[in-house]
């Protein structure tokens, strides 16, 4: 059967197991030994059976002839016929095995596949966020991710900018479809499942379609150790259909040559992304950290966005006009020196300021945005001041062009000069700032003003809270060097990645009340 989907479209997530891992993956899940006492076992993603082949492999390795019975309880689905060809090819070769024909179908699981049942599944589905999927399949598969309850509501928006996996949607069908009443489920996935905010919290809900799915164990793999040139973050995992879920979920991290066992559970409410802790008491500490209470004021926040256009907002060079003061001149590597108004231009939080004890800015910053309200200057607003508004109007057609739907609806009214991320706290007098991105420590520190400008931080690699006096700032910062802060960031598994301490992940650490109940009532 070759399936009708792929006469257009390359292959989805190809990339195989190695047989080593495969067979690490069948031993180290008894699934190679239920398979010799009768268990039936399905890879829905086979490409060219790596985990079928590795366990004929093992059967040869430990002497244990295979029967056809066994062969017949061996299945495959993989939806590229060449792969599926490959794999008849290699077990003939590897083995002298005429392997059933009909247990190995080239077919879509999610689409097309006929409704195959195994006692096991064991496999490595494609990992790819919906949002990257081409066109035409996204609109097959998006109805799934409702009817297997990962979309909370079936608006479009909400599946469209979520970062939900494919992976996820496999995981599910397959759980609910394809596996026999309290089977087992093992699967090599992204981490991002059980680690990170947003998408994936309806899978997290550990039930699916009425069907209580519980994930058993977790191998948090190093990332070169089994998938090479693999940016995702990824694991494998093993699930009892049928199952409530408990907590903690025993957590494997990946150390040396094997793995070292810590523990998961989420933080707050069930379907939290999963804090690993090394014990039990440390998990309980971080639970029972009570919330920093903080003025509603005090919301952390990423840097200013330039919507790719840091050539013409951000500066490397800068100096005050020794003639008129209020004018400073600036230039990067593709503007030559130009005159601007110095209220506009800020200074720009960089790495090597964190290492400062007076932070001397390296970069600065043009925000054409009124400092009072934090709202972009209009047109006639731009006008008023001369040098602004002949510079911008050199980018205009450029800034009108970013990319992007919020920047859209700016450039709509007219605001084609605006930055996103800029609101009134932008020029709060103190911040506290702190690198949000690839880092493994957590230390904010205090940006007061220089020459009457605020520091701003960079989009994603800096967040902070804003603050109106020093005496405040310093109680903020005091709170948020809590030791238990980095403890927490450490149990979220996000060391060096993008997600280090982004504002929505230190916020949950925070609770925002009104002035009187908080810190500094
Ligand atoms: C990450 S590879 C893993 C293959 C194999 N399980 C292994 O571990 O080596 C994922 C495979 O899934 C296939 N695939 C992607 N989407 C599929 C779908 N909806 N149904 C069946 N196979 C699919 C891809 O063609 C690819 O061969």
């Amino acid at each position: 059967m070759k399936s009708i989907l792929l006469k257009n479209s390359k292959p989805l997530g190809a990339i195989f197991t190695p047989l080593k891992w495969a067979k690490w993956a069948l031993l180290e899940t008894g699934t190679f030994q239920a398979w010799c006492d009768g268990a039936s076992v399905l890879d829905p993603t086979a490409g060219n059976g790596a985990f079928l082949r590795a366990m004929l492999g093992l059967a040869k390795e430990q002497d244990v002839s295979v029967s056809a019975s066994m062969l017949e309880r061996l299945h495959g689905v993989e939806r590229e016929a060449g792969f599926v060809e490959e794999f008849f090819t290699m077990v003939n070769a590897d083995f002298g095995i005429d392997f059933p024909r009909e247990n190995f179908i080239c077919a879509d699981i999610l689409l097309s596949a006929p409704p195959v049942q195994a006692d096991i599944i064991i496999g490595n589905p494609p990992w790819e966020n919906y949002t990257n999927l081409p066109a035409d399949y996204k609109n097959l598969v998006k109805p799934l991710f409702y009817e297997y309850g990962l979309v909370a509501s079936a608006g479009d928006v909400l599946l469209g900018n979520s970062r939900a996996d494919i992976a996820a949607l496999i995981i599910a069908k397959t759980l609910v479809k394809n596996l026999l009443k309290g089977g087992q489920a093992h699967y090599f996935l992204p981490l991002s499942i059980f680690l990170n905010d947003g998408a994936h919290e309806q899978f997290r809900s550990y039930r699916l379609q009425n069907i209580d799915f519980a994930v058993q164990r977790i191998y948090d793999c190093n990332p070169h150790q089994i998938f090479d040139g693999i940016a995702t973050r990824y694991g494998f995992a093993s699930f009892q259909r049928d199952t409530a879920q408990q907590f903690p979920i025993p957590y494997f991290i990946a150390k040396d040559a094997g793995f070292t066992q810590q523990t998961a559970e989420p933080m707050y409410r069930n379907n939290a992304p999963l804090t690993v802790t090394k014990t039990t008491a440390e998990a309980s500490s971080i639970q029972d950290f009570a919330k920093i209470p903080l003025p509603e004021k005090a919301k952390p926040r990423q840097g200013a966005n330039t919507c790719g256009a840091n050539d013409v907002f951000i500066f490397d060079n800068y100096e005050i006009d020794t003639e008129n003061p209020a004018m400073v001149r600036v230039s990067n590597t593709s503007n030559a020196a130009f005159s601007l108004p110095k209220q506009f231009v800020y200074p720009l939080v960089a790495k090597v300021n964190f290492t400062e004890t007076a932070p001397r800015p390296r970069k600065w910053i043009l925000l054409p945005h009124n400092s009072r309200t934090g709202k972009p200057l209009t047109e006639a607003e731009l006008q008023v001041h001369e040098t602004l508004w002949q510079y911008l109007s050199l980018h205009k057609e450029r800034l009108a062009a970013r990319k992007g739907t919020l920047i859209q609806s700016l450039v709509a009214k007219g605001l084609w000069a605006a930055l996103l991320g800029v609101g009134v706290y932008s020029f709060a007098p103190y911040k506290i700032f702190w690198e949000a991105f690839g880092q493994k420590t957590f230390t904010p520190l205090i940006f007061s003003t220089l020459e009457g400008q605020a520091w701003q931080g960079n989009q994603a690699l800096h967040a902070s809270i804003c603050a109106d006096s020093l005496e405040e700032a310093e109680r903020i910062c005091a709170a948020l060097r809590h030791p238990n802060i980095l403890t927490f960031l450490q149990s979220q598994r996000m060391d060096g990645t993008c997600n280090w301490a982004q504002p929505g992940r230190i916020s949950k650490l925070l609770s925002f009340t009104s002035e009187t109940e908080s810190l500094f009532g």
